[in-house]
């Protein structure tokens, strides 16, 4: 990796890191600092990422008596596990009735059931393994505005079909009247960041390896599959799965049936008991999710929503402002908002995520991506779904998540996500955020055109500049400054850079480049 060039003295920047906000999750539950893989090592599988689904996925080939070592860029659940809402659901976010048209009925069924074993499997972990994480089952609501109500009606018969246990009810535990609503029974929800501070405790009480500040530059499958870290050891192993939210090993097949979107969460303070704790969503456009967390004097509302594509809002910020006051509207009795942050949602084209083997590699590399707004049972999926794989079982799942799918009936989708992602090319010909890195204000970044190049400039606080090519190292596109996260943001497929430049979520897998130092 290269860091990005300081045009002034600066102080030093901090790590990269993923924007300025901290999730409710990651307030209570410290990050620690991981060993970082010193010397070359060995197992029977290498697990790239150290969130959910890597996690999960290393725990349950670690049970089974595989030899496991897990690596990451940063500390194990210091990417997306910390941004989730942490709904637990096996009602698809995505439509019901759209899944069914999508993968056909037979498909609908096995994607719930699928939903279902994780949260069952999340559950019998916390519960035989003494994770203390607030797992508890809660029914969920969805309530429609008054002139989409028969959409819950089609969805209702589509949620039957489907078998999951739900009911038409006149109204939702809530103050104010949601009119008539579905309720789906035992769904759930937990402390994410508990729980997988739980796994790790497992996978190493196992003998499992977990290094942290560990990149891996490259990943070679094959009879011996190796992973060669940004720092030099190098990995061996039988089987390597990459579980880094979107593959780093991945250059474009994945990439082009996914697009990213960042969706905002706020937390504030409400009294105890003040609000039944369910999981609660809508059916706007975009939609609103509502869950309580419970603490010990007092319950965090924690609200989410207000989702776009990822690189494709100049002003963030103002998403939160929405949310809170949405959330006002529906919860009169909410004291301040004291977190606020965001979160990457990668949708696929066909609302299901791919977990198997990665198109066009070799047998032995596996991906995990695609969450769709489910992460966490996606996560769970991806644990089980790859450890039969591993360990040379069927699974009645392989089939509808196979990365190498082609669903032709999300082709319109799929026309309509990579037109979005080509018109972002156009951004080459732009003139600039603005006309000089004089009109940016401390703390900010905007693009500005130095002659044929769009320079991504950053002004520290001390007034400090840093310039790097505003181009995208995966494919190419134009980063966009992001001022609510302070990051890079790209719109073609998500990659996002911190103020400096350094790569802190992919698909690309290095910095942006530094300018010249004299550019002219
Ligand atoms: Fe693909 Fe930037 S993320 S071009």
């Amino acid at each position: 990796m290269t860091a990005a060039l300081a045009v002034n003295p600066a102080p030093a920047p901090a790590p990269a890191r993923d924007g300025d906000t901290t999730s409710v999750w990651a307030a209570e539950v410290a990050s620690s600092e991981w060993p970082r893989l010193e010397a070359d090592a060995a197992a029977d599988v290498c697990v790239v990422g150290a969130g959910i689904a890597g996690l999960t996925t290393a725990y349950l080939l670690a049970r089974e008596g595989r030899s496991v070592i897990v690596i990451d860029d940063k500390a194990p659940g210091d990417g997306q596990t910390s941004r989730t809402s942490a709904h637990l659901s096996a009602v698809l976010d995505d439509g019901l009735g759209r899944l069914e048209r999508l993968h056909g009925l037979d498909g609908l069924r096995l994607a719930v059931a699928s939903h279902a074993a994780a949260i069952d499997l999340i559950d019998s972990i916390c519960a035989s393994e003494s994770i203390e994480c607030g797992f508890r089952r809660v029914d969920e609501y969805i309530f429609a505005p008054l002139d989409k109500r028969e959409e819950l009606d089609h969805e209702l018969e589509v949620a039957r079909r489907a078998g999951l246990d739900v009911e038409m009810v006149p109204r939702a535990p809530l103050d104010r009247d949601t009119g008539p609503c579905l309720r789906f029974r035992r769904q759930a929800q937990f402390q994410p960041l508990a729980y997988l501070a739980g796994l790790v405790r497992l996978i190493t009480r196992s003998g499992g390896q977990i290094h942290g500040r560990t990149h891996a530059d490259t990943i070679t499958g094959g009879e011996t599959a190796t992973v060669q870290t940004g720092h030099g050891p190098i990995i061996t192993a039988r089987a390597v799965v990459v579980a880094t939210n979107v593959p780093v090993n991945d250059l474009a097949v994945i990439h082009t049936k996914q697009s990213a979107y960042r969706s905002y969460v706020i937390g504030a303070r409400v009294a105890k008991g003040a609000v039944t704790e369910a999981l609660y969503s809508d059916t706007l456009d975009p939609y609103h999710y509502v869950r309580v967390h419970p603490g010990s004097g007092h319950d965090t509302l924690v609200i989410g929503g207000e989702d776009h594509k990822t690189g494709q809002d100049p002003h963030p910020e103002t998403r939160w402002d929405r949310l809170t006051t949405w959330a006002r509207e529906w919860f009169p009795m909410m004291g301040e908002v004291e977190y606020r942050w965001s979160g990457q949602i990668v949708e696929p084209v066909d609302g299901l995520a791919f977990i198997g083997r990665n198109p066009a590699d070799r047998d032995n590399v596996y991906v995990a991506t695609g969450d769709s707004g489910h992460g966490l049972t996606h996560g769970t999926i991806a644990g089980l779904l790859l450890t039969d794989l591993i360990q040379g079982r069927d699974n009645p799942w392989a089939k509808l998540y196979d990365p190498s799918r082609r669903t032709l009936r999300a082709i319109k989708e799929f026309a309509s996500e990579n037109l979005n992602v080509a018109a972002h090319y156009a951004d080459w010909l732009k003139r600039g955020d603005v006309a000089s890195a004089d009109d940016i204000a401390p703390g900010q970044g905007a693009v500005v055109r130095h002659g044929l190049k769009l320079i991504a400039t950053y002004v520290d606080e001390s007034g400090g500049r840093h310039e790097c090519s505003a181009a995208c190292p995966h494919l190419g596109g134009v980063v966009q400054w992001n001022p609510a996260e302070r990051t890079w943001d790209c719109p073609c497929h998500g990659s996002r850079f911190d103020p400096y430049g350094r790569v802190v979520e992919g698909p690309a897998i290095s910095d942006l480049s530094q300018v010249d130092k004299d550019p002219g």
